[in-house]
């Protein structure tokens, strides 16, 4: 570590004077914005920082002079004068009208972009009164973005307020209840924090150096410039850390920072940490960290980089293959294609997809203690804080008694924040400095780090017979999993197994790659390989259908996957999957009247396994504690709140097991307690909490509810098996799927989408409205990936193409047709009140059903994603 003993003073002078929320205050010019100052100055933290300075994502909005703008835009120049209000200057009542009308509605998930969106509605709802419509509001959402909703409840919510309507949001005490989210008031508020906007005593600011090269041996690294640079208090390279140089999920095999004399291997490594007193001044002097290369030829092309004497991709591995999943079942199946009465031969191709959850990545660590006693406490946005601890333990070769991790509920995460991103480098950082540190990434850097979704190449051949009943499926892929391991190759494993759809096949042979490649690393991501697999096999069954001469509800009907069924991969499902045909019977005479109509049709179904599977033991831990010092009742379990509900799922468990007012109920989720064992992934969340939880009720009640002990409770799910396991003809490759049918609506006359119809088996809907709020939010996310959305890679040179949120190309709230939820309860048996997951089933089915509409507009067959770009 090179380290600063005297700093230079911040200089300045706090001549840019402004009216906030009614008081006149005075700021340092220094800060880049206005959202700056009054962010990292004033401590005023509603509006958040999701893209600074680009001004896309509208999270930052407050009114000046009262109209809405993106504060992240607004030098001190400009706002020189000017009246400024955030959602702490509104009038408490009307606070309070809005947090009622977004938690009653649902309006909201992970919160991030909702007090940005309150400000916009304000000024809208001041000028316009009861007279402002929704449609009229969409396009002045334009100006916003939200991941989670798919901005159906958005909307709702503003209509309400504007109409006056008086909405009075309560909990749900009750499994199946319809309340409101936990915590939605002071979310919608901006007052619940998130890492970002917590704040402790002589905190200092990192930033990290990244390369500048995919591909290349560092040869030196100096880091003079920096250290020369206002505020800079340390440097900070691989040499500096005392244990384990890498992290990873599976494979340790991703370097915190690349050392002197090692590779770098994607456009996301880290080469040094910049510590100063303001991120400002971090993230200037990151950039005057100097690094002499050696640079090499990155490797951008799976195909190739799979070749015969290919150089290696990442530095420490031993091949390109990073994982193969196989498995066949049935006659071989060349035969099988051979004697079947139709046949398709398609080669899919899907995009690596950026999460672009609205919070980037943050960590806060402070220290504290002396010497042998000495402890690190970190604050993480995570998806799993365990893992986090684990890790940072051993870099930092501590024991992990001395780590703990506590989860701060996050802005979104979607599968992007189950890795470490910044958690190890702040981690370091407070503990080298002894200071409290905070890391938090600008939204490139949050781009260039975190896993992406898969870009697959699926290649199918698929049969039927005469009547369509589906013969033979043969499936070869190749997935570009990027530099390092991830979870990628459970990716492509559930790529593998998911590649059959809800089908039953006379015979099967499948077989997916995961490639390492100089690309950005990819990994988890809502779908996580099935919507890719699903993408190829919607698209081979519409085909078959024309063939055979019926309609692509009928081709489905026929071939659904039904209780005792062998499915694909060879798993005997369970009653549970009868929950795939009563989707089908439920959208039958909608899609049979809208095809009547008219109207170009599109249907998909899809399956998505719930929990992690294959083989692994799950467990959840619980404890509910009832504190006799206030009355209040703890739930302490394992999962990461990230928006889709888990701790309102807690809350409402508790409170029907316990039969308590669950107002009374504090959620509480951190590393104290060994109440997690992995992820918060694969749709299991809301199972596995709900499992814990209960049983930690029942312990309770058998204890008499004793006060201020722990009332522990588990829920283990250890009967499933590997994919392709010799030893299980019929292998258990997962305790539970969820099972959706989408249809898509197209008008012929303008092209453009009319409806979507989303028909979903949950099991059981534990709080319907926020069931509702996750497939409206998947179907916005999957109208994305089959029509806009993209994050390309330069072939030359490995890096992004694009590094701003505009040119993902999401979907804005003018973009959204109307979206109908329709909930199936079909319950999964050896679950927790029958709950299947609900996280990510919402998109699997939504880009076929595009892409049959578009079949069904234009007759052309589609077979790439995105479908629309740039159109
Ligand atoms: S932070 Fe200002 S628009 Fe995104
Ligand atoms: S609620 Fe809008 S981004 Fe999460």
């Amino acid at each position: 570590m090179t380290q600063v003993d005297d700093p230079v003073a911040i200089a300045g002078a706090p001549t840019a004077s402004f009216v906030l929320n009614g008081e006149w205050v005075s700021v340092y010019r220094r800060h880049p914005h206005l959202l700056a100052a009054l962010r990292e100055e004033l401590d005023v933290t509603s509006p958040k920082d999701g893209c600074s300075p680009s001004g896309q994502c509208g999270c930052c909005t407050v009114l000046i002079d009262g109209k809405a703008v993106v504060s992240c835009q607004q030098s001190l120049d400009k706002i020189e004068g000017s009246s400024i209000v955030t959602l702490e200057g509104v009038d408490q009542a009307e606070r309070d009208t809005f947090a009622d009308a977004f938690a009653a509605c649902g309006g909201l998930q992970c919160g991030f972009c909702i007090p940005g969106i309150v400000m916009r509605a304000k000024a809208q709802i001041d000028k316009k009164g009861a007279s402002l419509t929704r449609e009229a509001m969409k396009p002045h959402l334009g100006a916003h973005l939200c991941r989670c909703t798919g901005y159906v409840k958005v909307l709702d919510a503003i209509e309400a307020v504007a109409q006056g309507r008086v909405c009075e949001p309560e909990l749900a005490s009750t499994i199946g209840g319809s309340g409101a989210k936990y915590e939605a008031a002071a979310l919608t508020l901006g007052d619940r924090g998130y890492v970002d906007d917590i704040r402790v005593p002589g905190m200092l600011h990192a930033a990290l150096r990244l390369t500048d090269h995919a591909r290349a041996e560092v040869l030196a690294i100096d880091p003079s410039g920096a250290l020369g640079a206002d505020g800079v208090r340390a440097v900070l390279t691989a040499a500096d850390i005392p244990g384990e140089l890498r992290v990873g999920l599976i494979h340790k095999d991703w370097p915190i920072m690349i050392p002197v004399n090692g590779f770098t291997s994607c456009a996301g490594d880290v080469l040094a940490i910049v510590v100063a007193d303001t991120r400002e001044q971090a993230r200037a002097a990151a950039d005057l960290v100097d690094v002499e290369y050696d640079t090499l030829p990155p490797n951008t092309d799976p195909v190739a980089a799979l070749a015969e004497g290919a150089p290696l991709s990442v530095w420490g591995t031993s091949s390109n293959t990073l994982s193969v999943s196989a498995y066949s079942r049935g006659d071989p199946i060349d035969e099988v294609l051979a004697r079947s009465a139709h046949t398709v031969h398609e080669t899919f191709r899907t995009q690596r997809i950026e999460h672009a959850f609205l919070e980037p990545e943050s960590t806060l660590a402070v220290p504290s203690g002396d010497g042998e006693t000495r402890t690190l406490h970190v604050y993480s946005g995570g998806q799993g804080v365990w893992d986090d601890r684990n890790d940072i333990a051993a870099m930092l070769e501590l024991d992990r008694s001395r780590v703990t991790v506590e989860l701060v509920s996050n802005g979104g995460a979607f599968g992007g924040k189950e890795d470490m991103s910044n958690q190890a480098h702040a981690a370091l950082a407070a503990w080298l400095l002894d200071h409290p540190v905070k890391c938090t990434l600008s939204r490139e850097e949050s781009f260039r780090i975190h896993a992406k979704r898969h870009p697959i190449t699926l290649e199918f051949h698929a049969g039927c017979d005469a009547e369509g009943n589906l013969t033979a499926l043969k499936v070869r892929g190749i997935g570009d999993s990027g530099a390092y391991a991830s979870v990628g190759m459970k990716v492509l494993e559930r790529a593998a197994g998911h590649s059959s759809g809800p089908y039953r096949w006379e015979a099967v042979d499948v077989e997916t790659i995961a490639v390492r490649t100089n690309n950005l690393v990819c990994g988890a991501f809502r779908g996580f390989g099935a919507n890719q697999a699903q993408f190829a096999t919607e698209g081979v069954l519409d085909r078959l259908a024309a063939m055979v001469g019926i309609s692509g509800w009928e081709i489905r009907k026929r071939n659904v996957v039904r209780s005792g069924d062998t499915w694909g991969p060879g798993q005997v499902m369970d009653d549970g999957a009868n929950g795939a045909e009563a989707c089908l019977d439920t959208i039958r005479d909608d899609y049979e009247s809208t095809v009547a109509s008219g109207k170009a049709v599109g249907l998909g179904l899809g399956l998505k396994n719930s929990g992690l599977g294959n083989g692994f033991r799950e467990v959840s831990g619980a404890v509910v504690r009832f504190r006799s010092s206030d009355g209040r009742v703890e739930v302490r379990h394992g999962w990461t709140e990230m928006g889709q509900g888990v701790h309102t799922v807690a809350v409402q468990v508790a409170a029907q097991e316990l039969g308590i007012d669950p107002a009374r109920i504090d959620v509480i989720v951190d590393t104290t307690r060994e109440l997690g064992f992995g992820q918060t992934t694969g749709s299991r969340g809301t199972l596995m909490a709900a499992g814990s939880v209960q049983q930690a009720c029942q312990a309770a009640i058998a204890a008499g509810c004793a006060p201020d002990v722990d009332h522990c409770g588990e829920h283990v799910v250890d009967w499933t098996h590997h994919l392709g396991d010799p030893e299980h003809p019929n292998p258990t490759i997962h305790s539970c799927f969820s099972y959706a049918a989408q249809m898509v609506v197209i008008d012929r006359d303008s092209g453009a989408i009319e409806r979507v119809l989303a028909v979903h088996d949950v099991g059981k809907a534990v709080n319907p409205t926020l069931v509702e709020g996750q497939i409206e939010g998947s179907v916005h996310m999957g109208l994305g990936y089959a029509l806009s959305e993209d994050f390309p890679t330069d072939p030359e040179t490995g890096f992004p193409t694009n590094l701003t949120l505009r040119s993902l190309g999401i979907l804005r709230a003018k973009d959204v047709p109307p979206i109908d939820v329709r909930i199936v309860e079909v319950p999964q048996p050896r679950s927790p009140y029958g709950i299947k997951g609900v996280g990510e089933i919402g998109l699997v089915p939504t880009a076929p059903a595009v892409a049959a509409a578009l079949h069904d507009l234009d007759g052309e067959w589609r077979t790439s994603l995105p479908m629309r770009s740039g159109e």
